[in-house]
């Protein structure tokens, strides 16, 4: 798929060789993200970003590798500071907010509603996460995380394990993982989730036509004993009508330090797309598995910048032109 000028809306525009371009962008991004470098290859540029539902790491994320690349960043938090709040469409923001920027990174809670959003738009735009849908750039950071850790193990993501654990009905995170895993050969999906929160059977659909294996159960021991990646979400409260119903699940997923050492083959690596729910009647992932060095979720989370400049360069073409504006940095930076 031609990235340039186009819309980011879902994991399935991608093929292999796209999934390839973008990690390849993003390792040569990595000087500017650790601050070796700076680049000011987007100067004048501006990126809208609109985050009409909660979020701390894919909102600062995109916004810092705007920045990082030179361009500046206006943006709205939660629909109430928003015309939005005023009855005003997505269409009529869309086509208003197009006008003021050269990029628009969007999230909000309805499924659908990002398409939507794009379609009025006359700037691209990239999915930040719609409702329970998609969520395609995390999808491309854990990839990419997945490839990373795995290639220091000499393993490659054809053939991998994971198990994925927790809300699988809500969690567009791993809606978006199941669909790009689908271009990978051999890969054996455990699907571990409290029974009414298994995977969506849209989704579940899509491994039809790729050589995907699947397993379900709600025994998260079972489950992680025989995989390379584990990989935990959080039960999505606030998809839920009543809060009641969320609150039964909360707990009955969780991992610590003794679970892994028992249960799990030497160095199975742990991810998350984060938030973790560290409130105790969650606690996901226990806090003292902060020190084992298979917890990949900082690692993930850094990721998550450089694929996100490498989203930008390539939708707004300035790959091969990062050198042009760059000099070392400065300051003292210990990145
Ligand atoms: C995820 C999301 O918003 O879907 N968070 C994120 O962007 N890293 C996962 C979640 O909120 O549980």
């Amino acid at each position: 798929m031609e990235l340039l000028g186009n819309h980011i809306l879902s994991i399935d525009q991608f093929e292999r060789p796209d999934i390839e371009k973008i990690f390849s962008t993003s390792d040569l991004l990595l000087p500017y993200a650790k601050r070796e470098r700076i680049t000011r290859v987007l100067k004048g540029a501006i990126l809208s970003n609109m985050f009409f539902e909660p979020s701390t790491r894919t909102r600062i994320s995109f916004g810092s590798a705007f920045n990082i690349l030179g361009g500046e960043v206006r943006e709205t938090t939660g629909i109430e500071a928003t015309s939005l709040a005023k009855g005003e469409s997505l269409y009529d923001t869309s086509r208003v907010l197009s006008g003021y920027s050269d990029i628009i990174v969007m999230r909000h809670h309805e499924a659908g509603s990002v398409n939507e959003f794009a379609e009025a738009s006359r700037v691209p735009v990239i999915n930040g996460g719609d409702g329970d849908n998609e969520h395609p750039s995390q999808a491309l950071l854990d990839l990419y995380t997945i490839e990373k850790e795995l290639k220091s193990k000499n393993k490659t993501i054809d053939g991998l394990r994971i198990a994925l654990i927790g809300d699988l009905k809500n969690g567009r995170a791993v809606h978006s993982l199941c669909k790009v895993l689908c271009l990978f050969d051999n890969v054996t999906i455990n699907l571990i989730s409290p029974e009414k929160l298994g995977l969506p059977s849209s989704i579940k659909d899509s491994f039809d036509d790729s050589s995907v294996k699947f397993h379900e159960t709600n025994d998260i021991k079972k489950g992680i004993s025989d995989v390379d990646i584990i990989y935990m979400t959080r039960i999505q409260e606030e998809r839920f009508s009543d809060k009641a119903e969320s609150s039964k699940y909360k707990g009955l997923m969780s991992l610590n330090q003794d679970i892994y050492t028992k249960n799990c083959e030497p160095n199975t690596i742990i991810m998350h797309p984060l938030p973790r729910d560290s409130r105790p009647d969650a606690n996901e992932l226990d806090p003292d598995l902060n020190q084992n060095p298979n917890l990949a979720i900082y690692r993930q989370t850094d990721n998550g910048l450089l694929i996100r400049m490498a989203l930008f360069a390539l939708v707004l073409g300035i790959e091969s032109k990062l050198e042009d504006s760059a000099s070392d940095v400065i300051w003292y930076s210990n990145k």
